[in-house]
C-alpha cells in the first residue's frame, strides 16, 4: 500500500517551514556578497521591487499548483495537464533541486568547519585568513567530509517525514535563528565606525545600476525566495485546505527580506568599522569577517569569539532549513513516481548529491582546471540554476497558473480559508498572467542577447 503523503500540522508550521526554505545561505552569504559587489543600496531597492512584483507572484503560483494537485512537482503537472509537455517544467525543477543542493552543501560544509574553528578559538588571533580559507577549500578531503556530514543531517530530517521531520525541525530552528540574528545586529550596529556601513546599505547610488546588476538582482530574488523550481509546489502539496495562500506567501516574503537586510546590517557595519572592503565576493563571510571579528573586538576578544560562533552557527542552521526543502523536491518525486518508501527515495537523493557535491568541492582544489563552458562544477551549477532554470521555471509557473489552469480554480485556491477583494484578485492575476512572465523574459533575454541586440 502507498505510504501516506503527510501534511503540515499547523499554520505556524506552514509559515516556518516555507520561511525556513527561503531563509538560507542565500540571505546571509549570497545577499551580502551580491550587495557588496553590485554597489549597495541601489541594488537593494531593485531587489525589493523584484521580490514584490516578480518572485512573490511566482511563489503564489507555486502554492496554487501544489495545493490544488496535492502532488510532487512532476506529478502536479501530469495531474493538472495530462499528456502535455508541461511535465518538463516539473522535471527541470527536480534537476535544479539536485544541482543546487550539491553546490549548496559545499558552502554549508564550510560553515560546519568554521563553526568548529570558532568554537575552538582558532579564528581569533593574528592569522592570514585568506590563506586559511584557500587551503581549506582546496584541500582534497577535508571539505568533502563536512559536505557529506551536512548531507547526512539533511537526509535524516527529510527521511523522518513532513510533520515529524521538516515541520518539527523548522519550528525549532527558525525562532533560534531569528534570535541570533537580532543579537548580532545589535552588536554590529553599535560598533564604532558602523555608520559608513549603514550608509552603504541605505544611500542608493543609481550610477552603479547596469544591466548585469539588474539581472543579478532578479536571480538573487528567485534564489532567496526558493522560487522557480517547484520547491514550494512540493511544500504546498502538504498544506491544509484552509491555509491562506496569499497571506502565507506575503509573510514568507517579509520574513525572508527582513533576514536578508538584517544580514546586511550585520556584515557591512562590521566590515566598514574594521576598514575592510565590501566587495570581497564569496570570501566575504569566510575571509573578511574573521579579520573583522578580530579587529573590531580587539579590546574584547571574548565578545569577538561569541560573535563569530553565533554567526557561523547561524549560517549553518539557515543552510539546513533550506537544504531540507531542496532535498524534498526530488525525494517526493522519486517516492511517489516510483512508489518507493520515503527512506529509500531520500537515500537515492542523498547519494546523487554526495557525488555531485564532491565534484563541486573538488573544483576548488584538485579539479580546479576541469572546466565546462569555462566554469568549474560549482560555478556551473550555480550559474545554470540561478540564472537559467529559476527564471525560466518562474515564467513557466506563471504561464501555467495564468493560462492553463481554470480561473475559477485559481480563485478558489486563492480565497480558500479567507476572502480577498476582487481588485486584489485581479491585480494578482494580472501579475501572474502578464507582468511577471513578460518582465522576467525581458530581463532574461536582455542578459543573454542584450549586447548583440543593441550592437
Ligand atoms: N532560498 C534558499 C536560500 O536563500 O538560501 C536557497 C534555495 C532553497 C533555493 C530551496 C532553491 C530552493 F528550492
Amino acid at each position: 500500500m502507498a505510504e501516506e503523503r503527510g501534511h503540515f500540522g499547523s499554520k505556524l508550521g506552514v509559515i516556518l517551514a516555507s520561511a525556513g526554505s527561503a531563509v538560507g545561505l542565500g540571505n546571509i552569504w549570497r545577499f551580502p556578497t551580491e550587495v557588496g559587489k553590485n554597489g549597495g543600496a541601489a541594488f537593494i531597492l531593485i531587489y525589493l521591487l523584484f521580490v514584490l512584483l516578480l518572485a512573490m507572484p511566482v511563489m503564489i503560483g507555486e502554492f496554487v499548483i501544489g495545493r490544488h494537485s496535492r502532488a510532487n512537482t512532476v506529478s502536479a503537472y501530469q495531474k493538472l495537464a495530462p499528456r502535455t509537455p508541461w511535465v518538463v517544467a516539473g522535471l527541470m525543477g527536480v534537476l535544479s533541486g539536485v544541482l543546487i543542493l550539491s553546490f549548496y552543501s559545499v558552502v554549508a560544509g564550510w560553515t560546519i568547519d568554521y563553526s568548529m574553528l570558532s568554537l575552538t578559538g582558532q579564528l581569533s588571533g593574528d592569522y592570514d585568513f585568506g590563506a586559511i580559507f584557500g587551503s581549506f577549500v582546496s584541500h582534497p578531503t577535508r571539505p568533502i567530509i563536512f559536505l557529506v556530514l551536512f548531507l547526512l543531517v539533511t537526509h535524516v530530517i527529510v527521511a523522518r517525514g513532513i510533520e515529524t521531520g521538516i515541520e518539527k525541525f523548522s519550528k525549532l530552528m527558525m525562532p533560534m535563528l531569528l534570535m541570533i540574528i537580532v543579537l548580532l545586529v545589535v552588536l554590529s550596529v553599535t560598533m564604532p565606525g558602523a555608520s559608513e556601513g549603514l550608509s552603504f546599505l541605505l544611500q542608493p547610488d543609481f550610477s552603479k545600476v547596469t544591466a548585469p546588476v539588474v539581472f543579478s538582482a532578479m536571480g538573487q530574488a528567485f534564489f532567496s525566495l526558493s522560487v522557480g523550481i517547484g520547491c514550494l509546489v512540493t511544500y504546498a502539496s502538504y498544506f491544509n485546505q484552509d491555509t491562506k495562500l496569499v497571506s502565507s506567501a506575503f509573510n514568507v516574503c517579509i520574513i525572508d527580506t527582513m533576514v536578508a537586510i538584517l544580514a546586511g546590517f550585520i556584515v557591512f557595519p562590521t566590515v566598514f568599522s574594521a576598514g575592510m572592503r565590501p566587495d570581497a565576493g564569496p570570501g566575504l563571510v569566510f575571509v573578511t569577517l574573521p579579520y573583522v571579528f578580530n579587529e573590531a573586538f580587539s579590546a574584547m576578544p571574548l565578545l569577538g569569539d561569541l560573535f563569530s560562533i553565533l554567526f557561523y552557527v547561524l549560517l549553518l542552521l539557515a543552510a539546513l532549513t533550506s537544504s531540507i526543502s531542496m532535498h524534498e523536491i526530488t525525494t517526493a518525486y522519486i517516492k511517489e513516481h516510483f512508489k518507493m518508501s520515503r527512506e529509500r527515495a531520500a537515500q537515492i537523493v542523498t547519494g546523487i548529491c554526495v557525488v555531485l557535491g564532491i565534484f563541486c568541492s573538488l573544483s576548488f582544489g584538485p579539479w580546479a582546471e576541469v572546466k565546462i563552458f569555462g566554469m568549474g562544477f560549482f560555478d556551473l551549477f550555480d550559474f545554470v540554476t540561478a540564472k537559467f532554470f529559476m527564471p525560466l521555471g518562474g515564467i513557466l509557473i506563471c504561464l501555467f497558473v495564468g493560462w492553463v489552469m481554470k480561473k475559477d480554480v485559481v480563485r478558489e485556491e486563492l480565497t480558500a480559508g479567507t476572502t480577498i477583494s476582487p481588485a486584489l484578485f485581479h491585480f494578482l492575476l494580472f501579475l501572474i498572467r502578464v507582468a511577471a512572465p513578460v518582465f522576467i523574459a525581458m530581463v532574461f533575454l536582455y542578459e543573454l542577447f542584450g549586447e548583440k541586440l543593441l550592437g
